[in-house]
């Protein structure tokens, strides 16, 4: 297939891209690639390249490409019934069954699911809540949210404010003003390299407690975290973090929000990351692996604490104000049920943990000793090797250089797919869950053949 047809000419001047450089791809400057298939870990072009996707498409295709389970409910669904709405007491047998299974699978304490559409519009949904939840406790006071720097949470109004990465804000005119952003929980980059890691746990927590009493507790509402930070660089959180953070919500009376939109059904080894690190959420955002994206669909797993709150709210006000069209849309619902279904028959939560646990190790055992690599980290099928000019000193090469993304480049070139994350010098991986040693072993071998090409040692 020519690159120059007529798709390529229609891509270019008729598609506005998300997170795209749109000048660039339009005037056809930067590559595109327009993806035409896929089956178990890899992915197809019109061009006839096969990659090995070590993303998952965005940390989201958890099964891996081509399931004609999935594939076949998705069509049953359409045939019965394409849609019906989720308003004033509707449901349907697969959004009812769906909501069922995942409280089945969800840590302790958690009574309700709310669905929408993808992570960022369940994290929208979320404030709302929490903003509705202190309203009915007559605390209208307590409304901010504390989120982290390098948190991902979307790329909405309220959730791109959520979200601590400064790409998402640039000229958006965010965060608004109800979002506050305390310290990453990123070891790598500690302020100090002397500090232990407990030592910086310790100082995560001393920065919360500052925010907190700057701002006040009775204006805090919430606090939202990925229990191990994805797009801001694929960190697991330091030793003892969260046992110290949910003391400090705990004592100011601070709802925590779990965005478990990438962790959440497998990808740590454990069903949920919550239960992972002993984080007891009131929220949890899900997305991604309920449908491994085979059909749009997220939710607000809400606890029984906040359940109570907005069962009283309806009592005093009438019905609650919030849904989408297609919230709990019967296709999305069917695919999340063929897939948490085809989850656990093909032992996928296991697979993550065992099969993470020697992707990661290899990874470091590939690359730890390279002088240009500072850091291999990761947890269960979640990886990132970060590049640094001089690990003695720490120091980072210039964002002008574009490591990450040419080292992404040049692992493209190998066959395989990784994503250069959008703040430092980072290299990312978070393939199907379904990924086999053997494919693991293509990944770390093509990405340490990329990195010599770029950063010879
Ligand atoms: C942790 C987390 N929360 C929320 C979102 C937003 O999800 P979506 O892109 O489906 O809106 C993402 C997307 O990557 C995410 O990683």
């Amino acid at each position: 297939m020519l690159k120059n047809d007529t798709l390529d000419q229609w891509d270019r001047e008729s598609f506005l891209h998300p997170s795209t450089h749109l000048a660039q791809h339009a005037r056809g400057e930067a590559p595109n690639r327009i993806v035409s298939g896929g089956k178990g870990v890899y992915i197809e072009d019109r061009d006839g390249n096969r990659l090995l996707d070590a993303f998952a498409g965005l940390y989201c295709v958890n099964v891996g490409y081509g399931r004609p389970e999935i594939a076949e409910a998705i069509a049953e669904q359409a045939r019965k019934l394409a849609y019906y709405h989720a308003y004033v007491g509707h449901g349907t047998e697969a959004s009812i069954t769906l909501a069922h299974m995942i409280l089945e699978r969800a840590p302790k304490g958690m009574s309700k699911v709310y669905f929408g559409l993808g992570g960022s519009d369940a994290n929208e949904t979320n404030v709302k809540l929490v903003w509705y939840y202190n309203n009915v406790l007559g605390r209208p006071e307590k409304k901010k949210i504390i989120s982290r720097w390098r948190g991902y949470h979307g790329s909405g109004l309220v959730t791109g404010s959520l979200t601590g990465l400064g790409l998402f804000h640039k000229k958006f005119d965010l965060p608004l003003e109800r979002v506050v952003h305390t310290e990453a929980p990123y070891y790598f980059r500690r302020p100090d390299p002397a500090m232990s890691e407990a030592a910086f746990t310790a100082h995560c927590v001393a920065e919360l407690e500052a925010l907190i009493e700057r701002e006040g507790a009775d204006t805090i509402a919430a606090f939202i975290g990925e229990p191990v930070l994805g797009t801001g660089g694929i960190v697991p959180p330091p030793q003892g973090y969260w046992e110290a953070i949910q003391a400090v919500l705990d004592r100011h009376d601070i709802l925590l929000i779990a965005d478990e939109v990438v962790t959440g059904f497998g990808r740590l080894g454990s069903m949920f990351g919550s239960d992972h690190y002993g984080i007891r959420p009131d929220i949890i955002t899900i997305a991604k692996g309920l449908t491994s994206a085979y059909a749009p669909l997220s939710g607000s797993i809400v606890s029984d604490r906040v359940w109570k709150g907005l069962e009283k709210g309806t009592d005093e006000n009438g019905p609650i104000g919030h849904g989408w069209t297609y919230s709990a849309h019967p296709i999305g619902a069917a695919a999340g049920i063929a897939n948490l279904e085809l989850v656990d028959s093909l032992g996928l939560v296991e697979n993550a943990g065992e099969t993470g646990a020697y992707f990661n190790r290899a990874m470091a055992d590939a690359l730890a000793d390279h002088p240009h690599v500072g850091e291999v980290r990761g947890e269960g099928l979640l990886c990132a090797v970060e590049f640094v000019e001089d690990r003695q000193a720490r120091r980072f090469f210039d964002a002008g250089r574009k490591i990450g993304p040419q080292v992404a480049a040049a692992l493209l070139e190998e066959g395989v797919i990784a994503r250069a994350m959008p703040e430092g010098d980072i290299l990312g991986f978070a393939p199907p869950l379904c990924l086999t040693r053997a494919e693991a072993d293509t990944v770390v071998a093509a990405t340490a053949k990329a990195v010599g090409k770029v950063l010879p040692a």
